[in-house]
């Protein structure tokens, strides 16, 4: 981890925070089943890009890890050390990934490039027969604001969280990529600090959504959009097979007008054939739904803003974030309900550390195929609620949840469960 100049403009140098002077950082590949260990040294000085702190902490977003492997908030990488996190990947294949998670300054250390992929496979999901090698592509969706000089702007927003005018795929603007007339695999993170993007091709065209957070769905989705919050992911398969060779379609943003610079997201080329012998199976992942009868707690969380509009402060049940207080205690092995409750006028994608949770309901309605399966962030609408299940498996101690639109994170809207014998 250290600073370091990436050309993302061209001609211009951008100062990041890298991992190994990249931002997003490499992508780690991991197997289910086999203990992956990763070691960061901090290279940063004391204080760093956006005058936040060069001390951080490292989180594998969506994984179940033992607590001391988490990224705890305050369980800092001092500048000028290294630590290492063991990561037993006994949990579903699926795509994860890596960022900071430093108590107040996550916002900018992420903004500034703390980011990157971890893509879990197992044997199960490579015996699908899914597209596979060069046809499969993970994206990670970010915006971000530059000044005339290239450098990065990051003003803390913390009453709409940040968001940017320009977007980037993989740390490339807008970039484009040459594909084949066949079906590729998209591996979708949306990376943003604060962004929400409605996902779809520029001609309209359906793709299927096979998969969300927590891996593969039972079975494929067939849509025309999907609306992706900060740190979900979409795993879909598109075809571009009814694309004439030297055409193009873009991935586009419908939540915001065509005319908006942060409509196209980028653009595939059809550039030729190849043969394609992938294929989505009817079946994907056999699911079995947690039963709500087994829940042995009902806990509720009520987001609301305090401080006004010069001095908001995000909060759940009236408290901000503390260290020192944890707000639930499940019980190793047993499952709960948790409902949250949003009394604001945006919504928040909360995300619960430990193991995945299933959506029950969003204002009583249970959610779309697409997100019934196994997920770590839910979007609470405005004024709405939203209720998961989740069994609380392998590991004590201490968790964290939290909105995952980071400024608010930063500013307060983080608690802790921790898990108890
Ligand atoms: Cu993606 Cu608690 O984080
Ligand atoms: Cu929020």
């Amino acid at each position: 981890l250290g600073a370091a100049p990436v050309e993302i403009i061209p001609g211009k140098f951008t100062s990041v925070i890298g991992f190994n002077g990249s931002t997003p950082g490499p992508t780690i590949r991991a197997r289910t089943g086999r203990t992956a260990v990763v070691t960061h040294y901090n290279g940063l000085p004391n204080t760093t890009l956006g005058g936040a702190t060069g001390s951080c902490t490292i989180h594998l977003h969506g994984a179940h890890v033992p607590a001391v492997d988490d990224g705890y908030p305050t369980n800092w990488i001092r500048p000028g050390t290294r630590r290492t996190y063991t990561y037993p990947n006994n949990q579903l294949s699926t795509m994860l990934w890596y960022h900071d998670h430093t108590m107040d300054d996550t916002g900018p250390h992420v903004w500034y490039g703390m980011a990157g992929l971890y893509l879990l496979s197992d044997d199960f999901e490579d015996s699908l027969g899914l597209p596979s090698g060069n046809y499969e592509v993970p994206l990670v969706i970010q915006d971000r604001n530059f000044d005339a000089n290239g450098q990065l702007v990051y003003t803390r927003n913390r009453m709409n969280g940040e968001t940017g005018d320009t977007i980037l795929v993989n740390g490339v603007i807008q970039p484009y990529f040459n594909v084949a007339k066949r079906k590729y695999r998209l591996r979708i993170l949306n990376g943003s600090n604060a962004r929400f993007y409605t996902l779809a091709f520029s001609n309209g065209q359906s793709f299927q959504v096979i998969g969300m957070e927590g891996g593969l769905l039972s079975k494929p989705v067939t849509v025309t959009s999907l609306r992706l919050a900060p740190a979900e992911r979409a795993d879909i398969v598109v075809s571009f097979s009814g694309i004439s060779v030297g055409s193009n379609v873009a991935l586009v943003n419908t939540a915001v007008s065509s005319t908006t610079s942060t409509y196209n997201i980028m653009r595939f080329n059809v550039t030729g054939t190849a043969s394609d012998n992938s294929v989505v199976p009817a079946n994907l992942r056999p699911f079995t739904k947690l039963n709500p009868a087994d829940a042995v707690a009902n806990r509720s969380f009520t987001v609301s803003m305090m401080g006004g509009m010069s001095n908001p402060m995000w909060v759940f049940n009236g408290l901000g974030f503390d260290p020192n207080r944890i707000d639930a205690q499940p019980k190793l092995g047993t499952t709960e309900i948790w409902s949250f409750t949003n009394m604001s006028m945006m919504d928040h994608p909360i995300h619960m550390h430990d193991n995945m949770f299933q959506i029950l309901d969003i204002n009583g309605t249970p959610p779309p195929a697409t997100h019934a399966g196994w997920k770590d962030t839910v979007i609470v609408p405005p004024m709405g609620t939203a209720r998961v299940i989740k069994k609380f498996e392998d590991y004590t101690g201490l968790y964290m949840f939290h909105c995952h639109m980071l400024e608010h994170e930063d500013y307060m809207l983080m608690s802790q469960f921790k898990v108890v014998p």
